[in-house]
């Protein structure tokens, strides 16, 4: 049976219909004193395929709960499928106020807990398109990755004029090109990103001229928004026609969606790694073959 995580309810329900797992109803319930209890009291079989993104701290406290309750229920195989695995930015310890890598002792790995958490009520774990793919190491399970960038190509309009495809920085470059590929047309390139505080980055100007072409700005995560806007701000000081963003992980933390629009992006377009309105292309023909694969 396929049990979903509050957060991931329309994946997990595309990904029973794909595999033909019968779906799994949940429950939760808060206590007077805050504690949440994740149940799947009907849940019946051998085997279990979680499936629940780590978006919220209770998230990830459902996520323990439901593996703990199949296993009550009589799973002898569990799968967990994490569509956006929570924490991962975290994979060193960073001390606020200190350079990444120079954080003074006492500060955790938290990516590393997390995983090591999850690790204990599952046989194997599946993520898709984790901040760093070394993440992985951290789990005590076997573990594997797909990758959500191609299918965002499927969210853009099939008109694009002359399209740019850009990334806020060398390290999306990979990420940009595969966005490309599948879309089957366009140029690439990259910004410098310098990130100056937690939602505040600067951006060096790119060679490639955007004037009077549709520009896509690519990134796995959109969190705070400030990458993306200030990559659509200097876009858009270049004359470009149409911008998109487009991004497999739609955290849109505070006021991200009002920033993006602010600095003048046309549309939003992101997997349903993490359920959002912008959530236009969805991961479980991706995930559904893994599944295929394993079994
Ligand atoms: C950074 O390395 C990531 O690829 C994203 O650029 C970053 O996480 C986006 O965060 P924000 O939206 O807060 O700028």
């Amino acid at each position: 049976m396929i049990v979903p995580g509050t957060a991931s309810q329309t994946l997990a329900a595309r990904l029973a219909v794909r595999t033909d797992r019968d779906l799994a109803a949940v429950t939760v319930e808060r206590f007077p004193d805050g504690e949440i209890l994740a149940a799947t009291p009907g849940f019946h079989g051998d085997s279990a395929v979680i499936v629940a993104a780590t978006s919220s701290t209770e998230a990830h406290i459902e996520l323990l709960q439901l593996q703990d309750a199949v296993r009550e229920a009589g799973a002898t195989d569990v799968t967990t499928v994490i569509p956006y695995l929570g924490y991962a930015r975290q994979d060193e310890p960073h001390a606020p106020g200190h350079d990444a890598g120079d954080s003074p002792p006492g500060y955790p790995v938290s990516v590393r807990a997390m995983a090591r958490a999850i690790s204990t009520g599952t046989d194997r774990v599946l993520t898709v398109s984790p901040h760093e793919p070394s993440v992985m190491e951290h789990f005590e399970v076997p573990g594997t990755t797909i990758s959500g960038t191609p299918a965002l190509a499927e969210g853009l309009p099939t008109d694009l004029v002359d399209p740019l495809f850009v990334a806020p920085d060398g390290g999306a470059r990979a990420m940009v090109e595969a966005v490309r590929d599948a879309y089957g047309r366009g140029t690439i390139d990259h910004f410098e990103k310098s990130r100056l505080g937690p939602e505040t980055v600067e951006i060096e100007p790119s060679d490639a001229d955007p004037d009077d072409r549709d520009v896509v700005v690519v990134d796995d995560i959109i969190a705070t928004g400030g990458t993306a806007s200030t990559a659509v701000e200097r876009i858009n000081e270049g004359g470009a026609n149409r911008i998109y963003a487009a991004c497999v992980h739609a955290v849109l933390a505070g006021g991200a969606r009002t920033r993006l629009a602010r600095a003048g992006v046309t549309e939003l377009i992101a997997t349903d790694t993490i359920e959002r309105p912008a959530s236009h292309v969805s991961v479980a023909p991706m995930l559904a073959t893994a599944l295929e694969r394993q079994d």
